[in-house]
């Protein structure tokens, strides 16, 4: 009883009426350490992390820790940092944090490889960085706004961001409590949080059905009707700034035959598929129809006829039963979607049916939704022949992370193993475009070229759906999964700006009554 008591004591006390926003996802981040795998994505998209530079709502480039970059010669540039960024335990930003948190990304991550090769970074001053990389890139703001380079300092082993808001209490696949970070601006009127994770959309559908969450994120269609049904819940759907795509593993027989991957490309309907996601829109162009980097063809339909005959030209041969066979071996694809992102696993079944009537078996594969462990083990051991994924593919507004990332041999997400010295070189020159319209051309001619190869068969931008309870039915998405937790998460909308000081330091000081009091919470509810 005394430990409750206290608790409702500070939550008065802190102006927090209420608990803490709980957030269901279907995934979360794996640890607190940004160099492991995608967990600087996931930071990032739970308030925690920022970069020197992000894209706004409207998929903008704007400063965030850095304030600018200037252009030295083609491998070297200087970025300047904002004069007044703090991480969240209060030390101030230095150009030396900044070089040694995005050297060591640079050097434990292939991600934080892709568009600029090795990286050497020196502070000139202690708002001034020097980057000196062995890959060109003449959008410098852009590429340190990819998703790898989250800005960190390492302290006791312990690592601090500069997000909104900053880590409680970790418990790794199943919670986080968040308190925001007090170093942040307007950190009084944020709520604290907790994201809770899932193990697939119907689950937290459930919850929030339930009324333990108050937002899900996110919702897979067949649960939408229902959910609309219920007063106090509120169902946002939106295109977002993502793909689907499906792999094709070159590295292996039978898709190292490009008549075959080809084949499986054509065969697919991308009109069934967007139907049964209810949403979404069919598209071949690995760039989504707003930005000036989709290639605008027709999407070919279900083509049956010419699939078969490409897969014909390859040597295999039809049985009683319509299946193809080869020396008396069957076409066989083991196929794998993953339940973090609801709608692969919906178009997994279609696929198969597709496929099956076109003559190959198909085996389908769900890997666990309960940690990422099954996938990566899948990914490192390239056990797929054809792998189902959502991809931003332009989450910093320009397109060279993604393609460097996927499609350049030694790439660190070459899924599809593409191998190809004239992609290389076309991505090369990209590297070198300055002029705006120079990168749009160039694009398109590595996109062909990438697509004519059949490394990844590009589905649809789709559309999400989030559910939301009455606390956050003013929730805004931003288009991905990304900035789902950011730096408007919460707020009020609009806000009383009477002269700075006064209310600001009353504001520091209320919230940190309130970060105390939730830890003082979370200790306390732990020892009952
Ligand atoms: C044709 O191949 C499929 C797939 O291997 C198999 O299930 C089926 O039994 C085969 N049919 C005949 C008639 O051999
Ligand atoms: C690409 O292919 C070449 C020639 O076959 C080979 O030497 C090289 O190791 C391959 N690269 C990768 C990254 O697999």
């Amino acid at each position: 009883m005394a430990p409750l008591l206290l608790c409702a004591l500070f939550w008065t006390a802190s102006g927090q009426l209420t608990g803490p926003l709980i957030v269901g996802k279907t995934f979360m981040a794996g640890s607190t350490d940004p160099t492991s795998g995608s967990t600087a994505w996931a930071l990032t998209s739970h308030g925690i992390s920022e970069k020197l530079f992000t894209v706004d709502d409207t998929g903008s480039i704007v400063p965030q820790v850095g304030q600018s970059v200037s252009k030295v010669d083609t491998f070297t540039w200087d970025v300047t940092l904002k004069s007044d960024y703090k991480f969240s335990d209060g030390t101030a930003v230095t150009a030396q944090h900044v070089a040694d948190c995005l050297g060591e990304m640079n050097r434990l991550s292939s991600n934080a490889q892709a568009s600029l090769g090795t990286m050497t970074l020196t502070a000139r001053d202690a708002s001034t960085v020097r980057i000196v990389s062995d890959r060109a890139t003449p959008v410098m703001d852009a590429v340190l706004a990819e998703w790898p380079f989250v800005v960190y300092v390492v302290k006791n082993g312990q690592r601090y961001f500069t997000g909104p808001y900053l880590v409680a209490h970790f418990a790794a696949n199943n919670h986080i409590n968040l308190v925001p970070n007090t170093y942040y601006p307007r950190a009084a009127e944020r709520p604290t949080l907790e994201i809770k994770k899932f193990a697939d959309g119907n689950a937290v559908a459930q919850a929030l059905e339930q009324g333990q969450v108050d937002m899900a994120f996110h919702l897979p269609v067949d649960e939408l009707p229902a959910l609309r049904q219920l007063s106090g819940i509120t169902v946002k759907s939106f295109l977002v700034g993502y793909h689907y795509m499906m792999w094709h593993n070159s590295r292996r027989e039978p898709l190292s035959d490009k008549r075959l991957r080809k084949a499986i490309d054509m065969a697919l309907d991308r009109q069934e598929l967007t139907q049964e996601l209810r949403g979404g829109r069919p598209t071949r162009s690995l760039f989504p129809e707003n930005s000036p980097y989709d290639l605008g063809e027709a999407v070919p339909h279900a083509d049956k006829s010419g699939a078969e005959a490409l897969i014909e030209t390859a040597g295999w041969v039809k049985n009683a039963s319509g299946f193809y066979e080869k020396s008396g071996a069957p076409l066989t694809v083991r196929a794998v979607a993953y339940p973090q992102r609801p709608g692969l696993v919906l178009m997994l079944p279609v696929i198969k049916q597709r496929l099956e009537a076109l003559g190959i078996v198909v085996d389908a594969h769900v890997t666990s939704g309960s940690s990422w462990d099954e996938l990566d083990g899948i990914i490192a051991g390239r056990d797929y022949d054809l792998l189902l994924w959502a991809q931003h593919t332009l989450p910093a507004g320009d397109p060279s992370w993604f393609l460097n990332s996927f499609f350049r041999s030694d790439g660190g997400n070459n899924h599809g193993g593409l191998n190809s010295t004239a992609v290389d070189d076309l991505l090369t020159d990209l590297g070198h475009a300055e002029e705006h319209i120079t990168r749009v051309s160039d694009t398109r001619t590595v996109h062909q070229a990438i697509l004519e190869e059949v490394p990844v068969s590009n589905l649809m931008t789709p559309s999400w759906h989030v559910g939301l309870s009455s606390r956050l039915s003013e929730y805004v998405p931003w288009g991905s999964d990304y900035y789902v937790i950011h730096s408007d998460f919460g707020l009020p909308a609009t806000t009383s700006t009477t002269t700075g000081q006064s209310t600001d330091v009353s504001a520091a000081h209320q919230s940190w009554f309130s970060a105390i009091g939730l830890m003082a919470c979370a200790l306390l509810t732990s020892q009952l």
